[in-house]
């Protein structure tokens, strides 16, 4: 069981006891408002959804529980490998600890992971995430119109990706 520590987090595998915490993230109309399904309506959506985090095959994604002061804020990880996903609760947003959590993952999917890139599927419109991204390093590499349908509609991709060189070699750890 791979746990990761760092200044202020704990990244750690996903247990059944987490569905509550990810229920309150999953069902929060902020923090899905970019994510590709819509707010969770019932517990047994984030049920199954916490269900299939704990099951990822290993050869094909690695996911962890964000954790902070011992309590689940969200999640950073790689459901499909070398696609990264993230989600915190907007009680967690503006304080860098997103930033803080995907060093780690990012560090640690590196070194465990013989991946050239990581890539990522952003919302245009998802200036948070993109903010983030690319603050790390990654680059834009395409626009998909109308990849997601929404409840509001449809959705647009920005691609982006981070290339281990450029990782390997960034000047602010
Ligand atoms: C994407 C998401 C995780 C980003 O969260 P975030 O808190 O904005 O991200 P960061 O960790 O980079 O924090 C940046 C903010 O923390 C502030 N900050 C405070 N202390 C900081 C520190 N020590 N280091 C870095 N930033 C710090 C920055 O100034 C910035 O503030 P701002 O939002 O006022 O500009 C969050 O918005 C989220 O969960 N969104 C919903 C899910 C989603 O869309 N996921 C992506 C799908 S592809």
């Amino acid at each position: 069981m791979t746990i990761l520590v760092t200044e202020r987090l704990r990244l750690r595998p996903a247990t059944i006891d987490d569905v509550n915490a990810f229920h309150a993230v999953l069902s929060n109309v902020e923090a899905t408002r970019y994510w590709s399904t819509p707010p969770h309506r019932t517990l047994e959506q984030s049920r199954a959804w916490v269900e299939a985090m704990i099951a990822t095959p290993a050869d094909e994604g690695v996911e962890f529980v964000v954790e902070l002061e011992g309590r689940a804020v969200g999640k950073a990880g790689f459901f499909r490998l070398p696609e990264i996903g993230f989600i915190l609760h907007p009680s967690a947003w503006g304080r860098g600890l997103a930033r803080e959590a995907l060093v780690a993952l990012i560090d640690h999917v590196l070194a465990t992971r013989d991946l050239p890139t990581v890539i990522a599927d952003v919302d245009p419109r998802n200036t948070r995430s993109l903010r983030l991204l690319e603050g790390l390093g990654f680059r834009r590499t395409g626009y998909r119109a109308r990849t997601y349908r929404l409840d509001d509609g449809w959705a647009d991709s920005v691609d982006l990706a981070l290339d281990r060189r450029t990782w390997t070699s960034r000047a602010d750890p």
